[in-house]
């Protein structure tokens, strides 16, 4: 399976959220592959990778394109210091991409196409994604079967979430894409009237596709990442990653249950 995590709106969670997800996941004995597809390279610095120095990345795969083979993507992926944990990195000319093949005809399916050559490799596939809606995100989008999108309980990300959603459900309407997307509420405070005004906005608009539960406020995700661990193996009781686990617990049923025919 593969999923994406993806918002253009900035800081709201994205990469927290591919990282604790990923952490959790091999927690439970999965093979992950974390793909980063933001050129400010965020999950590979969170996981303590040397990103410049490597010779391979995920920009490799859109030099080779379609015609990439299993060896060129597999030399893309470098494992981590984490047991379960492989991660194909970005690198900072991946902020090219645009600019070199934003028009291209079929340019939003090299990620896809590589994936295919290494799925069989990994239980999962959890994509990061870059807070613009450019080439990177659009290919990441085409990826994948599941689509999660943070959004901070505030009004203004709110706002942002208004063009997220506007640009997924225009994707959706083509008979090639398959884009099912969950709304996660993120650094949600309880305390503040903006954030349980947020919620019940989310609610209003969204319905269904809002997450049933959220992301709360917690500090310790922000400690994680500065020791370069997945928020579980860090700080595995706090109340951050037990939201993350209750998410990933419901992810996993609804795929149990897409795959019994049942949802
Ligand atoms: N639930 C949370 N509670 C408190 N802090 C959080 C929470 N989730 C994320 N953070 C912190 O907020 C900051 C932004 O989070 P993150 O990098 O995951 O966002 P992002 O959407 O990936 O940002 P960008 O758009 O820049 O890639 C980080 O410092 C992270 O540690
Ligand atoms: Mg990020």
């Amino acid at each position: 399976m593969v999923w994406t995590v993806a918002n253009q709106k900035g800081g709201v969670g994205k990469t927290t959220t591919a990282v604790s997800l990923a952490g959790l996941m091999a927690d439970r004995g999965y093979n992950v592959l974390l793909v980063d597809m933001d050129p400010h390279c965020s999950l590979g610095y969170y996981l303590g990778l040397d990103v410049e120095s490597l010779e391979h990345t995920g920009y490799d795969v859109f030099v080779h394109g379609r015609a990439a083979t299993r060896e060129q993507v597999k030399q893309s992926i470098h494992a981590t210091s984490i047991d379960g944990i492989d991660i194909m990195p970005a690198n900072m000319a991946m902020a090219t991409l645009d600019r070199k093949f934003g028009h291209t005809e079929g340019m939003g399916l090299i990620l896809r196409h590589a994936l295919n050559r290494v799925k069989q490799d990994y239980d999962v596939v959890l994509v990061d994604c870059p807070p613009v809606l450019g080439v990177l995100m659009v290919n990441a989008l085409a990826a994948s079967e599941r689509v999660l999108v943070p959004v901070q309980t505030e009004f203004l990300a709110l706002k942002g979430l208004e063009r997220m959603i506007m640009s997924l459900e225009l994707m959706k309407s083509s008979p090639s894409q398959n884009i099912n997307y969950m709304i996660v509420p993120t650094m949600f405070d309880k305390r503040t009237k903006a954030a349980n005004q947020a919620m019940v906005s989310l609610a209003e608009q969204y319905g269904n596709a809002v997450w049933r539960d959220v992301i709360p406020v917690d500090t310790r995700f922000r400690d994680a990442s500065l020791e370069h661990l997945p928020p579980s193996m860090f700080a595995g009781h706090s109340r951050g990653v037990v939201a993350y686990r209750a998410l990933l617990d419901d992810l996993i049923d609804e795929q149990v249950a897409a795959r019994n025919g049942t949802n």
